[in-house]
C-alpha cells in the first residue's frame, strides 16, 4: 500500500483519453486500486480517477461515510468502477460548486445531469449497473470524466464562477452546503 502522488491541472497526463481494463482479478489491479483508496483517503477526497496518480486506465473510486471537504453532504457507497458509462436519465441539469484533487483549494460551478444510470464492471470482472441522483451523481460524471481527459474546469457554468475556496467561502459565493 502507498499514498501515491497526486497529478496537478498542468499535467498533460490528465487530458489524456485512458484505455479500457482488459484483464480482471489481477494483484497488478488490485494493488492499484487499493493504493487509490489510501491516496484518496489521505487527500480526504470523495472520488478518484486511475489518471490521477498517473495511471492512464478507465478506473474511477468514489464514495464516502462522512468527509471534512463536503462536511453537508449525505453519504455515498464505496464503489470501484471499471470501464464505466453514464446513461442520463432525464433531461433535467442541476449547477453545483465542484473541487478535484487536482485542482487544489478551488472551487467552481459546474452544470451535471441530476439524474443517471451508470454501469461497468468491479476489479473481478462482475458487472455493475447503478442509479444515481444529485450529489452522488455529480461524483460519478466528475470522476468519468477523468477518464476522457476533462477536468471540471473545462465544463465551468461561467469563467467568473471559479475561485480559492477559502475566498469564495469568505464572500458569501459558496455555502458550504452547496459544495460538491
Ligand atoms: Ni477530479
Amino acid at each position: 500500500m502507498a499514498i501515491l502522488p497526486v497529478l496537478r491541472l498542468g499535467d498533460p497526463l490528465l487530458l489524456q483519453k485512458a484505455s479500457r481494463v482488459s484483464e480482471f482479478d489481477n494483484p497488478d489491479l488490485d494493488n492499484l486500486i487499493e493504493d487509490m483508496f489510501e491516496t484518496m483517503a489521505a487527500e480526504e477526497g470523495v472520488g478518484l480517477a486511475a489518471p490521477q496518480v498517473g495511471a492512464s486506465l478507465r478506473i474511477v473510486i468514489f464514495g464516502f461515510e462522512h468527509n471534512p471537504r463536503y462536511p453537508d453532504s449525505n453519504g455515498i457507497p464505496q464503489t470501484i468502477l471499471i470501464n464505466p458509462e453514464i446513461t442520463p436519465l432525464s433531461d433535467e441539469m442541476e449547477n453545483g460548486w465542484e473541487g478535484c484533487l487536482s485542482v487544489p483549494g478551488m472551487r467552481g460551478l459546474v452544470s451535471r445531469h441530476r439524474h443517471i444510470r451508470y454501469t461497468g464492471f468491479d476489479p473481478s470482472g462482475q458487472p455493475i449497473e447503478e442509479e444515481a441522483e444529485g450529489f452522488h451523481a455529480r461524483v460519478v460524471q466528475h470522476e468519468c470524466d477523468h477518464l476522457d481527459g476533462i477536468i471540471y474546469t473545462h465544463r465551468l457554468c461561467h469563467p467568473l464562477k471559479f475561485g480559492f475556496t477559502d475566498e469564495l467561502l469568505q464572500s458569501g459565493q459558496l455555502n458550504s452546503t452547496d459544495c460538491l
